[in-house]
């Protein structure tokens, strides 16, 4: 998985742009109360510098060192702090509360897909929101990018079904077709499916 990954960041260029995600940039009003984020699966760091660039505490996880390098890097020369975690999602042991969880493009095998929506539920303080943009199992008809492989790719329904047990209010999940302008790799009309969760507060 780390080689796979080292591999295709092991360019100077920034392979998903510079700027960040759409859907993360459309939605910064969840972040106005926030202080703290983890951005999982962060790569290179576009988001993660966008919203450390705005003063929120960041942490970038992610099993590529080589993309955390470019991540700290970037962060440097921005006069930003980020804190990363190497590590794969599935090692991930949440022990910090965070007022926002961020996910773009984590594609992960269907039976590691729940702990996505688990994971970052339980890493949440009550109120605290999740945002993910992914690529849905129709993105395998289209060429803008993502996994070639549908077991990688993600079906609305199951989100649905995972979700609607959890600990929070579904403020938006819904599958879009989107067109994406990021760096190489994601340009193009691609199907993606976009979700906001927001964590309740229990008693
Ligand atoms: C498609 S890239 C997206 C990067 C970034 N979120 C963005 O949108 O620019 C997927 C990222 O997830 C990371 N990744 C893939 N599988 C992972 C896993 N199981 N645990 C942690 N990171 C993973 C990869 O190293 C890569 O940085």
């Amino acid at each position: 998985m780390q080689a796979f990954w080292n591999a295709k960041f092991q360019t100077k260029s920034l392979i998903y742009g510079e700027a960040p995600n759409n859907f993360i940039k459309e939605h910064i009003e969840l972040f106005v109360n926030a202080k703290t984020v983890i951005c999982l699966g962060e790569g290179e760091g576009r988001n993660a510098i966008y919203l450390a660039d705005k003063g929120l505490e960041v942490e970038a996880l992610d099993i590529s060192d080589v993309a955390l390098l470019k991540l700290r890097r970037r962060a440097k020369e921005s006069y930003v702090f980020i804190k990363t975690r190497h590590t794969l999602l599935e090692y991930w042991e949440p022990d910090t509360l965070y007022d926002a969880v961020v996910c773009t493009y984590l594609h992960l095998p269907k039976q590691n897909q729940k702990m996505l929506f688990e994971k970052s539920l339980q890493a949440l303080k009550p109120n605290g929101y999740f945002i993910a943009e992914l690529f849905s199992e129709s993105q395998i008809h289209f060429s803008s990018g993502g996994p070639k492989d549908i077991a990688l790719l993600y079906d609305l329904n199951d989100i649905f079904d995972t979700v609607k047990i959890l600990p929070c209010k579904i403020v938006k999940l819904a599958q879009e077709v989107v067109v994406l302008n990021e760096g190489d790799k994601h340009v193009g009309r691609a199907s993606v499916i976009r979700v906001i969760l927001q964590k309740l507060v229990q008693d």
